[in-house]
């Protein structure tokens, strides 16, 4: 893939977040999907690239824009498969809360995990502790090999996962290793990302939660030298079905980085929507000014961008 297409990359996460980030605390987090869906398809449009989507806004039959294989891209050599996730977090948003992002991967064609839209046990880590953890041993020694490989007490360790009562059994188990916990009310790709960056404090992401979201934080995470690791939870036998037809003939096997994201040639971009640890939120800054704050990466180079624009809202209307 060109690499300039990162810079294009950008702009379709920028765009989404601004036309999302007006329905902040609105408590309508539809329409604010539909607002970030909408300019980032209308962006994807116009970047030099032939894509099909692979992680989308659902099936053909259920989303009208972003659907699982719809071709996009102005056209040109980069054949790519596109992972999108408009805006990621919508109750976040709907809420005013923490940590609403809009973001992409894209990499070569056939690169990315068609993942079906189902739960994904997952486990995140930085580079620090990127080959010293594993979804197969017992929390406990994932606990410990993160506190050895970040030179911490594991009473140090900070690991986020999201508040919700199926996580309850392991969020004793943190607590009685004497870890420290950041329960997220939704939005584990920042979660992932921050894994990756020691002023976000996050050590690690732990827990289950959408198997897209699981592919999109193994692209950040391979830009970012980290580790992700994850495995499908099909709960019946329409979402088993789904995973087989995807080629997955043991869906419930451990997925590795390289099997989520082949390869290194992949590109990541993500612009916060509201303010996180990472990234700051979309900001008006009066006079027709929007201000965002992105971040964008290669794992073909392990360039780590981060973008502030300011734009003129009156050339970025979505609709
Ligand atoms: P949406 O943006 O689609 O609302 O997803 C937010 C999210 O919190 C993801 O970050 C996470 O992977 C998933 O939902 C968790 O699902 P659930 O809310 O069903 O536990």
């Amino acid at each position: 893939m060109d690499r300039e297409l990162a810079l294009e990359i950008v702009r379709v996460t920028e765009s989404a977040a601004i036309n999302s980030a007006r329905w902040m605390g609105l408590g309508k987090k539809n329409e604010a999907d539909a607002a970030a869906t909408t300019a980032m398809r209308q962006m994807l449009a116009t970047v030099h690239m032939t894509g099909t989507v692979v992680i989308g806004e659902g099936e053909m039959d259920e989303a009208p824009m972003l659907y699982i294989g719809e071709k996009l891209g102005a056209g040109g050599p980069n054949l790519v498969d596109i992972a999108v996730d408009p805006l990621e977090g919508t109750n976040i948003l709907a809420s005013g809360m923490w940590n609403a992002l809009s973001v992409i991967a894209v990499g070569p064609s056939g690169t990315l995990l068609n993942a079906p839209d189902m739960y994904m046990d997952k486990i995140a880590v930085g580079p620090r502790c990127a080959g010293k953890i594993d979804i197969d041993r017992p929390l406990i020694d994932n606990l410990k090999a993160v506190a050895e490989a970040s030179s911490k007490d594991l009473s140090e360790v900070l690991v986020a996962i999201l508040d919700r009562p199926r996580h309850q059994e392991i969020i004793e188990l943190i607590r009685s290793a004497g870890a420290r916990i950041k329960l997220i009310s939704d939005g584990d790709v920042a979660a992932a990302l921050n894994t990756a960056f020691e002023q976000t404090g996050v050590d690690l992401l732990v827990g289950i939660g959408g198997a897209p979201e699981g592919v999109l934080s193994a692209a950040a995470l391979k830009c970012l030298g980290g580790e992700f690791q994850g495995r499908l939870l099909p709960e019946d036998t329409s979402q088993w079905e789904r995973c087989l037809a995807m080629g997955l003939t043991d869906p419930t096997k451990k997925l590795t980085m390289d099997d989520l994201v082949a390869g290194d040639d992949v590109i990541f971009a993500a612009t916060g929507v509201t303010d996180g640890e990472l990234l700051r939120g979309v900001r008006y800054a009066g006079q027709h000014r929007v201000h965002t704050h992105s971040v964008v990466m290669r794992g073909k180079t392990g360039t780590i961008r981060f973008v502030e624009a300011i734009h003129d809202a009156r050339q970025k209307r979505f609709e």
